[in-house]
């Protein structure tokens, strides 16, 4: 189920966001802003007497109908405005897995191959040979940029895209459950989830409705199962499913136990239809009918969406996702804007992304701004701005420490390798295999994709090896919960 309705995404493929009939009604005020841009933008470059119109792979645009899309799509429209520009912005299928298969497609065929593209902050590798190295273009905009940031879409120091949208895996609560139950703050470690889980829902289902659930999350075959296992097996010290050196750490008893708790999860704290669940459904299963008190999402839905909009913000806060006995991680997701290799429209793909960019960097300092006067002390884990990034600079508290997924070390084997870990973790979850047998029927199969040798996981190598922040041990699990110990967005 999707928040935009099958009419509207099947008219997004049509319908460019600069129509023909605009452009003729502003037809001088945007060639003097066209001209005035490109002077700003390119002032040795020829200026196009034709409108131009290349096309946009954004794969987050067809997915929802909050704040985010009004913003893609406004940006777009100023675009076109101040450049005479026209961006036709086409949506992607649904999962991640199923918008690598499409704009793999689109950009090994020259003739169909969209100029600008959205870049999961894991396709770097699996797409470097089909996108241009905008390096050499971006020289300003990149400085401003969190180095760690720019390096995770670098592959043999070509920039394959330039960071865009940030995020990091967060956990998601009901305050009005929470304060119905008596809980001051959210869970800091999974046996507090597993606590108040089961609490909140007896409560519910004694007082009707028979259909709650304590913890929802994306259980189905994708991407997002890759992102939050990855979180259960560092929280309990079970490495990264392939260590940066190349290791493949994935069979050991930590990561097992990791995901044999969540199978235990399932019919007791989360639904059995938990396992079918995608990424928007679970996100549409928390928000509106309300029938569970968590839900492991991402940040920068919140940060765009509910925190700005008070009836929800009052019902729902974000918190760390919890801890185990080693660790708390949250994953690094978000994407990046790359243009391919036989895009035609180069100059303009270059200036909608320069336009994309600087845009994003004024709304994250005005945010920053915000907040500063009227929030909590926070830095905002998603922002891709340099100073905003690195808390031990503005002295900040991090909301969470970040983990990336094993696509830098796995390269363009990645999709193989996630393919592969979310059929073990699933085999596990669904009862068809028992959790030891899967670990070690995937560390074969890592083996065969990568060539890369097993061994174990390095709990002191971890620190090192996150490409964003640190993975930390957490302070011991209380008993009570207290609200001073969190960093809970208001
Ligand atoms: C989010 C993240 C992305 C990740 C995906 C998994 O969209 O931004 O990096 O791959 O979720 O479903």
């Amino acid at each position: 189920m999707r928040m935009r309705g099958l009419s509207g995404y099947q008219m997004g493929l049509t319908i460019g966001i600069c129509k023909v009939s605009w452009l003729r009604s502003t037809k001088t005020a945007g060639i003097v802003c066209a001209f005035l841009f490109s002077l700003i933008v390119h002032g040795d470059q020829r200026i196009s007497k034709e409108p131009v119109t290349i096309t946009f792979v954004d794969p987050e645009w067809s997915k929802d109908l909050t704040e985010r899309t009004l913003i893609a799509d406004n940006r777009l429209k100023d675009f076109t405005q101040q450049t005479g520009i026209a961006v036709k912005h086409l949506p992607t299928p649904e999962t991640t897995l199923d918008q690598l298969d499409l704009v793999r497609k689109l950009l090994r065929q020259e003739s169909t191959s969209p100029d600008v593209n959205g870049v999961d902050v894991i396709w770097p590798g699996v797409l470097s040979e089909e996108l241009m190295d905008l390096k050499p273009y971006l020289a300003t905009e990149l400085s401003a940029i969190n180095a760690d940031m720019v390096a995770s879409y670098t592959v043999k120091g070509k920039l394959v895209a330039v960071p865009y949208h940030s995020d990091i895996g967060v956990l998601f609560y009901r305050k009005d459950l929470l304060r119905r139950y008596g809980y001051r703050a959210p869970p800091r470690t999974w046996g507090e989830l597993e606590q108040m889980a089961v609490r909140i829902q007896e409560g519910e289902r004694a007082r009707g409705q028979k259909d709650f659930w304590g913890f929802t999350w994306p259980g189905a075959a994708g991407e997002g199962l890759t992102c939050n296992a990855l979180e259960w097996q560092i929280a309990e010290g079970g490495g990264r499913i392939i260590e940066a050196d190349g290791t493949i750490s994935v069979n050991n008893p930590d990561a097992i136990r990791s995901w044999q708790r969540a199978a235990h999860w399932i019919g007791w704290i989360s639904p059995r239809s938990v396992t079918s669940l995608q990424e928007w459904d679970a996100v549409n299963d928390f928000y509106h009918p309300g029938r569970s008190a968590f839900y492991r999402g991402w940040a920068k839905s919140y940060l765009l969406s509910v925190r700005d909009n008070p009836s929800i913000r009052d019902r729902i806060g974000m918190t760390n996702v919890p801890a185990g006995k080693n660790a708390q991680a949250a994953t690094l997701g978000g994407f990046g804007l790359g243009i391919s290799r036989s895009s035609r429209h180069t100059t303009e793909a270059l200036q909608l992304i320069r336009f994309l960019v600087h845009q994003e960097i004024k709304l994250e300092e005005a945010r920053s701004d915000h907040d500063s006067q009227n929030g909590p002390d926070f830095y905002d884990p998603t922002a891709i701005l340099r100073t905003k990034r690195n808390s031990a600079d503005n002295g900040r508290q991090p909301l969470s420490r970040v983990v990336a997924r094993p696509s830098t070390v796995a390269g363009e084997r990645y999709e193989e390798v996630s393919r592969a870990y979310i059929q073990a973790v699933r085999s596990v979850l669904l009862g068809q295999s028992r959790a030891p047998e899967a670990a070690a029927s995937l560390e074969q199969e890592l083996v065969r994709i990568t060539g890369f040798k097993p061994g174990p996981p390095s709990r002191n190598r971890v620190s090192k090896e996150t490409s964003l922040g640190t993975v930390s041990r957490p302070q011991p699990a209380a008993g009570s919960t207290d609200a001073s110990a969190h960093q809970d967005f208001k």
